[in-house]
């Protein structure tokens, strides 16, 4: 099991291999919030503080996202595009930044 700890929210859950950061938002109840779903609006970016290396790599799509928004900060993801990979590990995530 993964820990994902939301930190602005202060909801820490244990998910298995495969799920979604967008589905472990919404079933937790979450206030991260979502436009397009498909990696195009940048709404749901995130900074992921700890676990980075637990999610997919960025895609193309996220990439280009994230470089139009002009920012060099590290580890930004967009929680739409996340999947957790790992079987075990901890995930912190804070999306008011
Ligand atoms: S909801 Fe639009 S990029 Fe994630």
């Amino acid at each position: 099991m993964v820990s994902v700890f939301l930190k602005d929210d202060n909801i820490k859950v244990n998910v298995s291999t495969g799920k979604s950061l967008r589905e472990i938002a919404r079933k937790s109840g979450a206030s991260m919030e979502f436009g397009c779903r498909i990696g195009d609006c940048s709404t749901c970016v995130a900074k992921v503080l700890t676990g980075n290396n637990l999610l997919n790599k960025i895609n193309a799509k996220e990439l280009l996202a994230l470089n139009a928004m002009g920012t060099n900060e590290e580890n930004l993801r967009l929680m739409c595009q996340c999947n957790i990979e790992a079987e075990e590990g901890e995930i912190i995530i804070s999306y008011f930044i």
